[in-house]
């Protein structure tokens, strides 16, 4: 079976759709039910604060300390015993970034949808599976007599991570899990360009306008109007068809990211980039807008 057949297969399983409606929205409500305080764990957990999705910077640790474990129990099995006590380490430094990765993706997991959620979850499956492979592993390396069974569960286990590391690759280049999506190839037209007479936006409403090629949010508040990037960069909704908040923000329709219109930073995730600006003026009755 071709690799990408493979995948769409994989994302078309019911009982991995059928897994995802049972544990998304628990693990939702759990965030939820803790309130303020478990949007701001959530948002930490997405990465919003760094500005760069928080999950395939901490799978780095499982997969660089299990490779180096998988070279030391290779030496080892080739008769130098003293790189022994250096595998151990590396697996047990790899089973604390497994727990990383673990919430941070299951967090990241939370706003995805259809074949990107079942995916993502057999990802995960994997992982959680290769993690349990390596704790075994540790717990065995301890005895004389059970060594080479926990070297064996190891490699067992680097495959095991290695199918999952592959599916993480195709969530985030072929599914574009955690990529900009304002990052577009088209680009706004570099000067002011006319986009919507003034007298057609009302106050307190949005509208999707194109510069160009490149779809753009107008939004009027308080008489002032503001213009962001309308593709949400999180997975690419609309904003427009989102809501307008108070204290001068947008919520997406799609997982409720929340942008401010005034500088398009990101309020509340799950996106963690944020919403390119444009700057506005009116001239002769039309709104104009240009790259920020
Ligand atoms: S597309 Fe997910 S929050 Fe906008």
């Amino acid at each position: 079976m071709e690799q990408k057949s493979l995948i769409e297969t994989i994302g078309k399983q019911e009982w991995l759709d059928a897994a995802g409606d049972a544990v998304q929205p628990a693990v939702l409500n759990a965030f939820e039910s803790a309130g303020e305080t478990g949007r701001v764990v959530k948002d930490a957990l997405h990465g919003t604060w760094l500005g760069h999705p928080l999950h395939p910077a901490i799978t780095d640790v499982p997969i660089g300390s299990w490779t180096t474990a998988a070279v030391l129990d290779t030496m080892e099995l080739m008769g130098e015993k003293k790189y022994a006590p250096g595998a151990d380490a590396a697996v047990a430094v790899g089973l604390v970034g497994a727990v990383g990765s673990a919430i941070t993706g299951l967090t990241d997991w939370t706003a995805t949808s259809k074949e990107m959620r079942s995916v993502g979850l057999m990802h995960g499956m994997l992982n959680a599976g290769a993690a349990a492979l390596y704790l075994t592993s540790l717990v065995l390396r301890r005895r004389k007599k059970t060594r080479k069974t926990a070297i064996g569960l190891s490699m067992l286990g680097y495959g095991v991570v290695s199918a999952g590391a592959y599916l993480g690759g195709h969530l985030v280049f072929g599914m574009q899990t955690g990529v900009d999506h304002t990052a577009t190839s088209d680009e706004p037209p570099a000067d002011f360009v006319a986009v919507l007479p003034e007298a057609e936006l009302a106050d307190n409403t949005m509208r999707c306008v194109k510069a160009g090629e490149v779809p753009v949010l107008l939004a009027r508040k308080e008489g002032r109007i503001y213009a962001l990037a309308h593709t949400c960069s999180h997975l690419g909704g609309p904003l427009s068809e989102g809501e307008l908040l108070d204290g001068l923000k947008v919520k997406c329709p799609w997982h409720g990211s929340v942008f401010s219109l005034e500088d398009g930073s990101v309020a509340e995730g799950p996106a963690t980039a944020p919403q390119p600006k444009y700057e506005v003026r009116t001239r002769n009755g039309q709104i104009e807008v240009r790259p920020a």
